[in-house]
């Protein structure tokens, strides 16, 4: 009896010693709650500074966007293909997610050795393997025939812009292929794939371990929000909130971010912490100076601490007498696996002798007592680090939830935490204390991180399909370059046709005389009023143009015409002109002054003479009855008659384009051509007189107005009009007219792109599928609104709010689209615009026979001036379309007013001098 208690004090004694001896020794290992709470601080901040865009590229802790923004729904469904690199085995796998609500998912895996000649040569070679692995994987499980989506598990730290890349920043663990650091592993493995003639294999989605892991428990606890490895590496993620993460554009919800918290310590951050035997073996691994916090934490090096310790104690004659055995010395002869069973409840003690001596050792009881002490404060350290970080993430996430208690649940995953037989229990135990006001669950990922692999890829695939749905309606916008010739070739057969005198009756494009018959020459003078009716703004104005200097003075006001006016009768419209003018004359104290007038009128006139013009009839936003082959000026002057005030002058009535030429041409008389991108679209330019068959006279030029808003009206431009094209047509106040006008001009861009919208919310792909009652209202995509959400300067949280401002709730993936849309439609006006300019300036090269012209072209607009790209792509069409001609753009400052009061001036004096005659 008293024998037995002899020796259980002896043993207990032993003990004892044994345990101060090697805690003495590895102090330094201990880590009291107070540096745990302050290394969890530390990584509180450099989370922070790793998620800033301007402290990001200095941060060791790369807090990665990966683009998962949600975790499972169970709507998931599919077959798909998994690869899982990176962990300590490599697998290939199909995993089938199950139909509608059941969550069921099915595998089947295969696992591949990953011999160190592989992971360690040539990259080239590395995706070579890991692509002849999948085909071997895949004629095994006859999916030869499937094309079948991938997903994959890399378990690096990639920098991703998007789901299906990654740009490997490092290798870290076991891995050191050659040629693979700062490429895309994506590219380099579907490279690899083609190869392999029969493999049809779509690489849709690139997830870290960590993200697998959390998408995984995610697919069976929704509240899982974090994913944690503890393995041959180790490392987190977790969801965080967009409006944090500076390096992706967007503020709405939350995406996962891939800490890669092994590297924290890498700028010297845990100095304090590290001992010698975390820098013998940091020295003596495949990326020295890396991956710090991670080489005192994770399975691959866990081993190796004992051992460096074990050699140091034996080597300073605290263990086994002294005696060092070789085996000792070699690296990686203690393994993960090695600790787990040496820390073992009840075998650990035997096992620990067991160990020692396979390592040529011949331990003493005393001894095994201290190298399972040593695993153990080594193991403890791991967790403790571990639980730091992770208590770091938790804080974050209650904070940016603004909650006082936290309810999550952390996926778990990893050989060092799945065998080792106290580790999660330390863990969790740590965690709790250090976060007290988090409710944790902590659940393991029984089927590794290829099932959470497979949901990111079943989205991935469905977001895919969407994509196409996209894509197929944005291509009907895309014209090609035969296609855009083919439509100059059609425009330059209906110029023609219009100035035939037996084509005219017929022709769509109705090249208009309009008895303007040459540039200012800089004499003209004197003071004008002016009307502009007809763009985005109505105005009257008073324009003093003095002789000689070519110096113009101008006053305006702009009114508003209520659209029941614009669509009331002819009467009201002109009697409310008339209302306007005397307003005017009255502000500017000319009552009873008996000026000359030009009048913009920017609609389809036929002309005898400068001062008459027939509307032929209405366009754009104008309806008013009963002015429809009736004279305007006429119009004009009797509504002044019945107002009875004032007496005025009308001496021309000009169209918009033309005022514009004129605007342009006194300031440089290569203007020759005006053209109007607003409102409307049309374009005005000098012909000769020779072949204007509707005109008497062959000498000298005439401006024509085109009216090319008019072209495709007899069908020729069916082939490239959409059926969005068609609706907004039908919608309009005129259907049938102004094809042409109804594919470029800003009162119709929006309508198209609000028809795309409408049909994309149909199908489902915009707005949650719900087209809202602001989705309906014509009109609402004024050309300032596209011209703004098209601009490269806005951010995408800009253009969410330009949507908004607009009644459009939507997400920032919404306002993606919705700018590509924009975009679109935008990019076909422009080069529509491009062809039709094209087809004048080469028949004007032609008709003068030259080998090359020199030509200005007069623009205004607001399409043409607010919108962003829609100039410069107008222009480039231009030069592609008519490379012998030199087009000069000039933008009219002044509006046509200016060129409408010289041809008043011009005019008068001609009229003056007819009289004098
Ligand atoms: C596996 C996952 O279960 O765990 C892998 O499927 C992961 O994706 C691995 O990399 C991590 O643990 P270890 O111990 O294999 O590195
Ligand atoms: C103005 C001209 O600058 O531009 C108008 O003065 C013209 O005559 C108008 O009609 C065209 O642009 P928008 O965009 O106003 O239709
Ligand atoms: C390493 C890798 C990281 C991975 C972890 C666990 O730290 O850099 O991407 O998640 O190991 O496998
Ligand atoms: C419409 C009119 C045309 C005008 C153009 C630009 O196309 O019919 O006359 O020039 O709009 O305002």
């Amino acid at each position: 009896m008293f024998a037995v208690h002899l020796m259980a004090f002896y043993f207990t004694k032993l003990k004892e010693d044994q345990i101060k001896k090697v805690d003495r020794f590895l102090y330094h290992m201990r880590l009291s709650d107070e540096t745990l709470l302050d290394i969890m601080a530390r990584f509180q901040a450099e989370m922070q500074k790793g998620l800033g865009k301007d402290t990001n590229p200095t941060a060791s802790v790369k807090m990665l966007p990966t683009f998962i923004r949600a975790i499972p729904d169970g709507s998931e469904n599919g077959e798909f293909l998994s690869l899982d690199l990176g962990g300590s085995k490599f697998r290939v796998l199909k995993v089938q997610v199950s139909e509608e609500g059941k969550r069921n998912v099915q595998m089947e895996s295969q696992f591949y050795p990953t011999p160190n000649e592989i992971i360690r040569g040539n990259g080239t070679e590395l995706f070579e393997y890991v692509a002849d692995c999948l085909a071997d994987f895949m004629k095994t499980k006859e999916l030869m025939e499937k094309k079948l989506p991938l997903g994959l598990t890399f378990s690096f730290p990639c920098k991703q812009t998007k789901l299906e890349e990654g740009v490997l920043l490092s290798w870290t663990k076991k891995f050191k292929a050659r040629g693979v650091q700062g490429t895309d592993v994506v590219s380099s493995l579907t490279n690899a794939m083609r190869k392999h003639k029969d493999l049809d294999v779509d690489i849709l989605a690139l997830v870290n371990d960590t993200v697998g892991t959390m998408m995984t428990c995610a697919y069976d606890d929704p509240y899982c929000e974090v994913g944690v490895i503890i393995g041959t590496g180790t490392n987190a993620c977790y969801m965080e909130d967009m409006s944090n993460i500076e390096l992706v554009e967007g503020d709405e919800g939350r995406m996962c971010i891939n800490t890669e918290w092994g590297a924290f310590g890498d700028d010297g951050a845990l100095e304090d912490i590290r001992t010698e035997f975390d820098q013998e073996l940091d020295l003596g691994s495949l990326n020295p100076g890396k991956q710090l916090f991670e080489k005192m934490i994770s399975g691959l090096y866990v081993g190796e601490l004992v051992r460096l310790i074990l050699l140091k104690m034996a080597k300073a004659g605290l263990l086994f007498g002294g005696e060092k055995s070789s085996a000792l010395h070699i690296k990686g002869k203690i393994e993960t696996r090695h600790v787990a069973a040496m820390e073992k409840y009840k075998e650990g003690l035997a096992n620990t002798r067991e160990i020692l001596t396979d390592l040529g050792l011949e331990p003493s009881e005393a001894d095994c007592i201290a190298v399972q002490h040593v695993c153990t404060i080594v193991s403890f350290r791991s967790a403790n680090l571990c639980a730091a970080a992770l208590a770091a993430i938790l804080t974050r996430l209650r904070e940016n939830k603004k909650l006082v208690r936290l309810r999550t649940t952390v996926g778990m995953d990893g050989t060092l935490y799945k065998i080792h037989p106290q580790y999660p229990k330390r863990l969790h135990k740590v965690v709790r204390k250090l976060v007290p006001n988090c409710d944790v669950r902590f659940l393991l990922s029984e089927s590794g991180s290829t099932k959470g692999a497979a949901m990111v890829t079943a989205v991935a695939s469905r977001v895919q399909a969407q994509r196409k749905q996209i894509d197929k309606v944005l291509a009907l916008f895309r014209l090609t370059r035969e296609q855009l010739v083919g439509i100059r070739d059609k425009m330059r057969v209906e110029l023609e046709y219009g100035l035939k005198r037996d084509t005219h009756p017929l022709a769509t494009v109705k090249m208009l005389p309009t008895y303007v018959c040459g540039m200012p020459d800089g004499t003209e003078k004197g003071k004008f009023l002016a009307l502009d009716l007809g763009g985005t703004n109505f105005r009257v104005l008073l324009v003093k143009i003095r002789s000689g200097r070519r110096s113009v003075r101008m006053y305006n006001k702009i009114f508003t015409i209520p659209l029941e006016i614009m669509q009331g009768t002819g009467e009201e419209l002109f009697d409310h002109i008339v209302q306007c003018i005397a307003d005017f004359l009255d502000y500017m104290g000319l009552k009873g002054a008996q000026l000359p007038l030009g009048f913009t009128f920017s609609f389809p006139c036929r002309q005898a003479s400068i001062d008459k013009g027939t509307l032929i009839e209405w366009t754009k936003g104008f309806k008013a009855t009963d002015c429809e082959g009736e004279d305007v000026v006429d119009m004009l002057r009797e509504a002044i008659k019945r107002r009875n005030e004032f007496d005025l002058d009308i001496v021309a009535v000009v169209n918009d384009t033309v005022g514009t030429m004129m605007t342009c041409g006194y300031e440089d008389r290569n203007c020759e051509v005006g053209l109007i991108a607003g409102t409307g679209s049309n374009m005005c330019y000098m012909e000769e007189m020779r072949n204007i068959e509707l005109v008497e006279g062959d000498e000298g030029k005439m401006c024509i107005n085109t009216e090319w808003g008019g072209f495709g009206d007899n069908g020729c431009l069916d082939d490239i009009r959409t059926q969005y094209d068609k609706e907004v047509d039908e919608g309009s106040l005129n259907p049938g007219k102004q094809r042409y006008e109804k594919m470029t001009s800003g009162m119709y861009l929006g309508e198209i792109v609000r028809q795309i919208l409408i049909d994309l919310t149909k199908q489902g792909l915009l707005f949650r599928g719900q087209i809202s009652e602001r989705l309906r209202t014509r009109g609402i995509f004024e050309t300032k609104f596209l011209s703004q959400i098209e601009s490269d300067r806005l951010a995408l949280l800009q253009v969410r709010k330009i949507l908004q401002q607009l009644g459009l709730d939507s997400t920032c993936e919404d306002s993606i689209v919705v700018k590509e849309v924009c975009g679109a439609v935008s990019r076909r006006a422009a080069e529509l615009y491009g062809a039709g300019l094209a087809a004048i300036v080469e028949k004007r090269r032609e008709d003068q026979g030259f080998e090359h012209l020199k030509i200005t072209v007069g623009v205004d607009g607001t399409l043409y001036k607010l919108h962003p790209h829609f100039s410069r792509i107008l222009q480039e069409t231009v030069k592609e379309l008519a490379p012998r001609c030199d087009v000069t753009f000039m933008l009219s400052e002044d509006g046509s007013g200016k060129g409408a009061a010289l041809i008043t001036a011009v005019a008068k004096r001609l009229q003056q001098a007819r009289r004098q005659n």
